[in-house]
């Protein structure tokens, strides 16, 4: 079992505003072409239109298919620990109840949809929670030990940002889950979701929306959509009790970054 020292070596960062301008670490990273490890998807369309919806129950199956081929697979995380196997029909059912759970029923999440009806892209929103200081059940009881090291990773992110105070009695509107299909990738699309999301966040009276990015693109994504980083712990200094990194995602990966959004 993974000891996290992080907080004894403190190398995760609340960051002030002082160091804001330090955090923009995508905008001098190398363009990569074409980031996807997940199945090569259909034939590219000519006709790149599509719309968005807002998901409801009905959606749940071909929401989590449609999951399971891309975000389970290449989002950062889930690649570094190879959370499941390759072949179309590999899951974690830990993860598929983690984005059912709260999410797919809620009117807050929403869905890109092509011209042709199929699914291009995804984004998971929920209210967040208040967070507890110690291991909640559903951390503890996780049977799967690859999810279980990303559930406390976010647990522990959750504390920092949650112990800085920042937004005590706020009601907070936390993007879970962001999934683009391969080739629909840096087109915008996850732009077009999260200020979608944005509008439906002010008409539900939320204050402020939090994205914990995993990646440097949706941590890019964030940022030239005004939100704030006010959290950063890299890689390289969250450890188990050997001191080796528990997550080494690929470049440019390099950091799990809090951002904010003030509504
Ligand atoms: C992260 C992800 C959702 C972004 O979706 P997207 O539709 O490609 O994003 P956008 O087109 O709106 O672009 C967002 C920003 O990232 C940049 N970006 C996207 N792909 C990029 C790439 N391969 N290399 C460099 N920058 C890239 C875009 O250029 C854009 O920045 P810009 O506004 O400065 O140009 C998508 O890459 C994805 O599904 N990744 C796998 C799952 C994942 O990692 N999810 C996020 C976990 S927090």
């Amino acid at each position: 079992m993974e000891s996290i020292l992080a907080n004894e070596l403190s190398p995760s960062t609340l960051i002030g505003d002082a160091e804001k301008s330090k955090t923009n670490f995508a905008k001098d990273a190398p363009k990569i072409n074409r980031y996807s490890l997940a199945d090569s998807a259909d034939v590219m369309n000519a006709n790149m239109d599509y719309h968005i919806e807002v998901i409801t129950r009905d959606d749940k199956h071909r929401v989590l298919k449609f999951l399971r081929r891309f975000f389970f697979r290449d989002e950062p995380l889930n690649h570094s620990i190879e959370l499941i196997p390759e072949g179309e029909n590999s899951t974690c059912l830990e993860l598929e109840d983690y984005c059912s759970k709260s999410s797919l029923e809620n009117n807050l999440s929403l869905m890109a949809v092509s011209s042709s009806g199929a699914i291009v892209g995804i984004l998971l929103n929920g209210k967040l929670e208040s967070c507890d200081e110690d291991e909640p059940e559903y951390i503890a009881s996780c049977d799967n030990p690859k999810f279980k090291k990303i559930l406390r990773l976010l647990h522990h992110v959750d504390r920092q940002v949650t112990t800085s105070g920042k937004f005590k009695n706020q009601n907070v509107l936390e993007i879970k889950i962001i999934s683009v299909d391969t080739n629909w990738r840096g087109k915008g699309v996850a732009k077009a979701l999260v200020e979608k999301a944005t509008e439906i966040a002010r008409e539900h009276d939320f204050h402020v929306m939090r994205a914990d990015c995993t990646s440097m693109f949706s941590g890019k994504l964030c940022e030239r959509l005004g939100f704030e980083a006010i959290y950063r712990l890299n890689y390289s200094d969250y450890v188990d009790e050997d001191r080796k990194p528990i997550f080494t995602p690929a470049f440019p990966h390099t950091a799990i970054i809090t951002y904010v959004k003030r509504l």
